[in-house]
Parts: C-alpha cells; structure tokens; sequence
C-alpha cells in the first residue's frame, strides 16, 4: 500500500522477549491482509510496564501482547478487564481503545482449545475425566478453557499441591487438586492429558510423569512449543497416543487480539505454521 490513510501498529511486550515467534506471526497477517503495518518486540523491563501501557496510546499503537513477565502485574495497571482475564488472573492482550483507556483480555484460554479443536475436531471435554499439569498462568488458562468447554473432572497435579488447591478453591467444581505423589494414578481413564508446566522446555528436564496409566486413546498436548516435540509428547506417540503441541495455541490466541485490534478476523493457515515451524528446533 503505497500512502496508506493509517500505519497500523502492535507489540508484544516481554522481558526477555526477542524470543517471541508473535512478531513474525503478526507480520505475516499484515502482509496477507495487505495492511500497512508493523508489530514490534518491545524489552520492557520489570517495573517499567506502567509507563510502557500508557505510553501506546501517544504513540497510536492499536494495542499489545504480553508475556512473561508482564501478564499478572497487567491487572493492575488496565482500566477495564474481561471475566476471563479476571478469572485467570493475567492478561495476555491489551486494547488501546480510542480514548486512550485499556482493556485487557485472555485469549489464552482460546488459543488452547481452539488448538485442540483444530486437531481433533471430535475432541469432547465432557467425555470423561482430564488430568492437567501445572499451577501457573498457562495451567489456569487451560483449566479455564476445559470448564468452559462442559468439563465435569479436570484433575490439577502441580508440584506445589498449595497452587492446585487454590486455583480448585477459586474455580470450584469440575477441578480437583490432585498431591503431585499421586500424578501417575491421575491419568486413569482420562479422555485428555495437558502439560501446562515449563518442564520439557529447550533447556529445561523432561517432565517426571509416568505414562503407564494413561489410556490409549487419550489426546496428550502440551501448551510448550519449543521444542516442537516435548520429551512428553515422544513418549506418549511411542506408545500410540494422539499427540499435539502448544503452537496452536500460540496461533490461535492471536487471531481475537487482531479482531479487536484492527477489526479483522485473520486465519491459522498451514503455510502460516510452516512457517513458524521451521523457526523451531524439531
Ligand atoms: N503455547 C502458548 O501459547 C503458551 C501460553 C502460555 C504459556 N506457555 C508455556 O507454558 C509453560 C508454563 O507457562 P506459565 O506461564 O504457566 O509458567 P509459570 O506460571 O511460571 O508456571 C510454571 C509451572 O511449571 C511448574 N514447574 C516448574 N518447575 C517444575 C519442576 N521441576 N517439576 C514440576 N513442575 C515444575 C510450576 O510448578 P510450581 O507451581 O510447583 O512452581 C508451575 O506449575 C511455559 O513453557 C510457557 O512458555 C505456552
């Protein structure tokens, strides 16, 4: 577009952040939709995200991403926020709206069951019990995203037992906080088993979790993308299960967040996944 009316802008903003695959997600969504604009990497230190939000309205950004380790501190700093924000406790996608007040949003919760349908459109969260790995912010996400889904048991193994039972206490019924000892009984006939712990990261160990129990016909996925084969997912395709991993879900919450920002629905394509795929060790 050679004089466009508007210079479209977005960020993610992270410390470190120049990890981040959403700047090359989003760009390519600029040039697919031949808009005029850029989203940017933004280093923004911890303590500094007050001044960095309120800065993108002077400086006419639509809005912005945020990852670690910005998500929780968020809530304090935006306007508004919607329910599942609130109920997950991070904001993953700040609006700019046009009188310079931001709202924060969620779309994690989406990324991840949007991922999950994608792969198995078949996929129920009421078709039996699913055990779920983790306490942070991509476990509540996920627990989140199963409830709302018509889960009737989400298991929640954590290592810190206090976390699960917390977020068990808040969410109330279908979570259960299950004592990480009792985490191999926990994948009994379970319909669906979610890593949403860091272990199993490029440079982090595998996650401890013996497989012995889990059904064959379970669909294991873990929200890490790097590598694009977790140690757990190799483990559960050795043993026949359906295996999918979290870069879906990093897709998919990016396409509400361009919605909201610039009023166009964008689409995980396979092209699209390639792409980011081949930025990824295997
Ligand atoms: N695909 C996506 O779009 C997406 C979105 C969000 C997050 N993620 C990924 O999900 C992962 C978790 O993110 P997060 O934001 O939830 O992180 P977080 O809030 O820091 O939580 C980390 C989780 O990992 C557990 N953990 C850490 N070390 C462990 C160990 N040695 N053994 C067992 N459990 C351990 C923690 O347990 P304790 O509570 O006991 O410390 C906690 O449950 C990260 O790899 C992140 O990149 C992906």
């Amino acid at each position: 577009m050679a004089h466009p009316d508007r210079f479209y802008l977005a960020a993610v903003m992270g410390w470190p952040v120049m990890h981040s695959r959403s700047p090359m997600l989003h760009n390519h969504w600029f040039a697919e939709h031949g808009l005029a604009g850029a989203y940017v990497p933004l280093a923004i230190e911890p303590g500094a995200l007050g001044p960095a939000l309120r800065g993108l309205h002077a400086l006419k950004f639509s809005g912005c991403n945020l990852t670690i380790p910005h998500k929780q501190e968020a809530l304090t700093i935006v306007d508004e926020t919607d329910e599942t924000a609130r109920r997950i406790g991070a904001i993953s996608c700040v609006v700019v709206r046009p009188n310079g007040s931001l709202f924060g949003s969620n779309n994690d919760a989406y990324g991840f069951i949007e991922n999950v349908l994608e792969f198995a459109p078949d996929f129920r969260a009421d078709a039996g019990p699913v055990a779920v790995i983790g306490g942070g912010g991509g476990a509540r996400a996920v627990v989140w995203a199963l409830a709302q889904r018509g889960a009737k048991e989400i298991r929640l193994v954590n290592r810190t037992f206090a976390r699960a039972q917390r977020i068990e206490a808040e969410f109330g019924a279908p979570v259960r906080a299950v004592p990480w000892e009792q985490r191999a009984e926990a994948l009994d006939g379970v319909v669906m088993l979610a890593n949403a712990t860091s272990q199993g990261m490029v440079g982090l160990p595998a996650l401890e979790l013996p497989l012995d129990r889990l059904p064959a016909s379970a669909l294991v996925t873990d929200i890490i993308y790097t590598p694009l084969e977790t140690p757990l997912l190799a483990a559960a395709r050795a043993r026949g299960n359906r295996t999918l991993n979290g870069l879906g879900m990093l897709l998919h919450q990016g396409r509400p967040a361009w919605k909201a920002w610039f009023g166009v629905e964008p689409k995980v394509t396979p092209e699209l996944r390639r792409k980011i795929e081949a930025t990824i060790a295997p």
